[in-house]
């Protein structure tokens, strides 16, 4: 049996992550949980960000942002992003997360989180509250500690990382869990 519940929003797990916008003088961070990556070549990224925040604002005017990914450690910085607005106070300096001069933007990336991709706006469109934004990735740091080839980032260990999930609804923060299987392999068994 199964019960209707609407047209809900509901998909879990989602990433967390931290999205910056500005300068290095003028630095705003929000906390983003509606984000995917949309397509390969050229990458780009999707964010749906409220249209009356200020992040969105920055966006549209500077036609760029960073996208870093949160972890476990940064929980409580992380949190702080997404309950507090730029417009109001200096997230940076409130949290002590650590700006870093990005390579092809203007907008800084955080250091304290493992991988950052720097990206520039080239679509946007409004629905309903939020904007749709589309992003190409222009250049993309990781901890230099955590990569073992640089010409193949699928080499990361992921017991390296410990990215913050977000579980929308409960609002909950959780944490991965064990690797289970091989992706495109594991599914062979059924052949
Ligand atoms: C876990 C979490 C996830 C969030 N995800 C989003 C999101 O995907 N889109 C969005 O517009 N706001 C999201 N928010 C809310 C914004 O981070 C929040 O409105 C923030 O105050 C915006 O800051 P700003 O005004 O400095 O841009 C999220 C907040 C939290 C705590």
């Amino acid at each position: 049996m199964k019960t209707k519940l609407g047209p809900q929003r509901i998909l879990f797990p989602l990433p967390t992550v931290l999205v910056v916008t500005g300068t290095m003088e003028n630095a705003n961070i929000a906390t983003i949980a509606w984000i995917s990556i949309l397509s390969g070549k050229p990458p780009t990224l999707g964010i749906s960000v409220g249209t009356k925040g200020f992040t969105g604002e920055q966006i549209l005017k500077n036609k760029e942002f960073s996208v870093n990914i949160a972890t476990a450690e940064i929980m409580k910085e992380t949190d702080f992003c997404g309950i507090t607005s730029g417009r109001d106070i200096d997230k940076f300096e409130k949290t002590g997360l650590v700006k870093m001069p990005a390579s092809e933007i203007q907008a800084p990336i955080i250091q304290q989180c493992p991988i950052n991709l720097e990206c520039k706006l080239i679509e946007s469109k409004i629905v309903g509250t939020t904007n749709h934004f589309v992003g190409e990735i222009l250049e993309t740091h990781i901890d230099t500690d955590k990569i073992k080839d640089a010409n193949n980032w699928g080499s990361i260990d992921m017991k390296d990382f410990n990215p913050l999930v977000y579980i929308s609804g409960a609002k909950e923060y959780r944490v991965l869990g064990n690797k289970i299987g091989d992706a495109y392999k594991i599914g062979n068994d059924l052949k």
